[in-house]
């Protein structure tokens, strides 16, 4: 019988060391102890060879035992049934809303240049770009800007360092320059890009900025058309109310050239900072194409004429927005950035 006492005492050991994190696991402990053919009925069993004087108090640890292994049985089993149910309620929970996505909203310049681009695509230009590093030739001397030009002073020209042959563009009437040089008349582009000068930044200046230039070459093109047309763009872009002034004025490129005025957005032409108390505020330079343009790229000026233009994307913008700091536009301030959409 001593035997069996150890036996039991050792089930008990393993019995009390016995761990399960799943309920499969207590389901083998179960089976293990407690089945039809577990230990408990095994160690059971030998009630028939314990002699008749220790049956009772084999009886009672055989019992104690039976009672130690289904009590083991039953914590397991709460133990992992809790922990079942405390992961439902870390669950997550699926009938909550998701988290939003937020939409990314265009920069203000690209929903400018894009509508500016749009009109004049409606109107038969297409889409011409051009590099922002320049060698001279291209920015200033077949716009009819040669050296010494003084003409040359009103744009601060930042040259690369390496190579002072070269710059970065100062206008988009580079882009002029390089469709000449490729396509043949009739030509009808709009470009748009980025320019740089050497200004200190400021509220009103920026060393970098954004123009959109338009050249229209043809037979028979004519100084009305150059009017007809940017008569359209204004109304299309800032509405039918706004009132147009052409004043003459000079670019090296153009002759006659004029600029363009256009009746103030923000004060309704009353006078502000804006317009400078005049009610009028310059949105771009035009004209039509000098003939020395035209031959530098071996156009016949007898039988081709064309008007250009280039005008500043952030100025439309400051009249469209009331942007009235140039440096929010490159300061990448979401809180800025998100007034903004492609409606508006
Ligand atoms: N390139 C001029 C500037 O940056 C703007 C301009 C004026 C462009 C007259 C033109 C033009 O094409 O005809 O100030």
């Amino acid at each position: 019988m001593e035997q069996l006492l150890q036996q039991i005492e050792l089930y008990k050991q393993d019995i009390s060391s016995y761990t399960a994190a799943t309920a499969a696991e207590v389901e083998a402990f179960r089976i293990k102890y407690l089945g039809t053919k577990g230990l408990v009925k095994d160690v059971m069993g030998e009630m028939k060879n314990v002699p008749n004087d220790q049956k009772k108090q084999f009886g009672l640890i055989l019992n104690e035992f039976k009672l130690f292994a289904e009590d083991r049985w039953n914590s397991l089993k709460e133990a992992v049934d809790n922990a079942a149910g405390d992961s439902i309620d870390d669950a997550i929970d699926l009938t909550l809303p998701g988290s939003p996505v937020n939409i990314g909203t265009r920069h203000p310049l690209s929903i400018v240049r894009n509508r500016v681009v749009d009109i004049f695509k409606s109107l038969g230009f297409s889409l011409a770009e051009g590099p922002e590093m320049e060698d001279d030739w291209h920015n200033f001397g077949a716009m009819n800007l040669p050296e010494n030009h003084p003409a040359r002073d009103m744009q601060d020209t930042f040259y690369i360092s390496q190579n002072p042959s070269w710059l970065l563009r100062t206008h988009t009437s580079s882009v002029q320059a390089r469709v000449m040089e490729t396509q043949k008349p009739p030509i009808r582009v709009i470009c748009p890009g980025r320019v740089y000068r050497n200004e200190t930044i400021s509220a009103r200046a920026h060393c970098f900025f954004h123009q959109v230039e338009g050249l229209y070459i043809d037979e028979n093109v004519s100084f009305a058309d150059l009017k007809q047309t940017l008569y359209h763009f204004v109304k299309e872009m800032f509405g039918n109310d706004v009132k147009i002034r052409f004043r003459p004025s000079y670019f090296p490129f153009t002759e006659p050239s004029a600029e363009m005025d256009i009746s103030c957005l923000i004060c309704g032409g009353d006078g502000c900072n804006v317009c400078k108390h005049t009610g009028w505020v310059e949105i771009l330079g035009s004209g039509m194409v000098h003939p020395k343009v035209l031959e530098n790229f071996g156009i016949d000026p007898n039988k081709y004429t064309g008007f250009a233009f280039g005008m500043g994307i952030e100025r439309i913008c400051q009249l469209k927005y009331r942007v009235n700091d140039l440096r929010l536009y490159s300061q990448n301030d979401l809180r800025f950035l998100q007034q903004f959409t492609a409606a508006t």
